[in-house]
């Protein structure tokens, strides 16, 4: 004989944790392949959505994910249905009074001003909390996903700034979905005590009595089930109802996710093109500065200023060298030091000016004027 503590209660038949396992699944594969989407930008999404073989890839995933998710809320509604019209359960789901009380008390027991957590029934307020938010958040993104999916028939009925907004809301909720899951679910399913029913279909005693007391007591005290003659024609009625609407809901399914070219084919794929920069094929004309080289305030940024900031300037420097400010001007080149103080063996612009080899010249004197500079520690002022 098992002691009353060791029993245990029955609580999620197998098709339904198939259903959640189903769930888990998609919500993955979605929540995976969208966020990489949502930030493109950062190197775990490059490093992902290269794993998986490109966007293209990804996005390919994404719906395959959203279709089973879609499937398996039509099979949801039939399942609810059932239980309603066919089983007649009593709708424990439905969020009642008690509920808002017991979220209430529990914000009360968490802060120490209350001795005992509040006594629920077969669902906690948490778990329908969560039971919403996920079926409020599957319509939401089924909704706007469609509209991203068939932007151009979704356009031929709504106005164009739906889908920028249909993208804002995906993307928004779909992150809160995700830290809905991590904070909500995992705190309350895996973090303050491990619930394996969805594994093993079972809870023990000891839950039950401190999740679901109410439950628990009902369970003790079992009563005969009402003979219930009419339901065999409730589950035909049911059934035929059900699968002529689930036929119906999964033709347009089908139809919604295949009838119009996606972005998927529109969009060009990114391709690398060679280009050609034409640098100038003369050496740009000599023209003397023809002035003092004191120091970078006295003549030296006045003569890159004229002769060298068109190529080697702020915005785009050729060859990565910045002659705009004394600063950038010593940090040099990519591949050259522009600048060594006391070294103008060791200054790209004395020895690459001198090597012939760079597309602007200075005459001689110039060239032995930034010399001496250098030579004087390449003073600022
Ligand atoms: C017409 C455009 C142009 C002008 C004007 C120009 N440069 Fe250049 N500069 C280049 C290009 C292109 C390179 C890269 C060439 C190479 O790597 O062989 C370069 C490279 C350099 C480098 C080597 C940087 C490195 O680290 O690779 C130095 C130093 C340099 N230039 C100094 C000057 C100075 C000083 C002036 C002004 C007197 C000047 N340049 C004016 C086009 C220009």
């Amino acid at each position: 004989m098992k002691t009353e503590t060791q029993r245990k209660y029955f609580r999620f038949p197998l098709a339904y944790r198939i259903e959640h396992w189903v769930m888990v699944a998609s919500f993955t594969t979605l929540a995976l392949t969208g966020l990489v989407q949502k930030f493109a930008q950062s190197d775990i999404s490059i490093w992902i959505i290269n794993a998986l073989g490109g966007l293209t890839n990804v996005r390919i995933i994404h719906r395959i994910g959203a279709t089973v998710l879609i499937l398996e809320a039509i099979y949801h509604v039939g399942l609810l249905g059932y239980n309603l019209f066919v089983r007649r359960y009593s709708p424990d789901l439905l969020l009642t009074r008690e509920d808002l009380r017991n979220a209430l008390h529990t914000f009360q027991y968490n802060l120490g001003w209350r001795k005992e957590r509040p006594k629920q029934g077969r669902y906690t307020f948490e778990e329908k909390f969560e039971y919403f938010a996920i079926i409020w958040g599957t319509i939401v993104m089924i909704v706007t996903g469609f509209i991203l999916w068939n932007p151009i028939a979704a356009t031929s009925v709504l106005p164009g700034e739906f889908v920028p907004a249909a993208k804002a809301v995906h993307s928004g909720e779909a992150l809160l979905a995700v830290l809905a899951i991590i904070v909500w679910h995992m705190y309350h399913v895996h973090i303050r005590k491990f619930n394996k029913s969805m594994f093993t279909g079972y809870l023990d005693a000891e839950d039950m009595l401190e999740e679901h007391p109410l439950e628990l007591e009902a369970l003790n005290q079992p009563v005969e089930p009402e003979p219930d003659p009419d339901r065999p024609r409730r589950r035909r009625v049911f059934l035929t109802v059900y699968g002529i609407v689930a036929a119906v809901l999964v033709a347009v399914v089908a139809y919604l996710i295949t009838f119009e070219q996606t972005a998927i084919e529109t969009i060009e794929p990114i391709e690398t093109v060679n280009v050609f920069a034409p640098l100038p094929p003369e050496p740009v004309q000599i023209v003397s500065f023809d002035r003092p080289l004191n120091s970078w305030e006295d003549g030296v940024g006045e003569l890159f200023a004229t002769r060298c900031t068109f190529c080697h300037g702020a915005r785009m420097p050729l060859s990565g060298l910045n002659l705009t400010n004394y600063d950038a001007a010593i940090l040099g080149g990519t591949n050259l030091p522009a600048i060594t103080p006391n070294d103008p063996e060791n200054s790209g612009i004395i020895t690459k000016l001198r090597s012939g080899d760079h597309p602007a010249v200075l005459t001689d004197e110039d060239l032995a004027g930034l010399e001496a500079w250098i030579k004087a520690g390449a003073p600022r002022e």
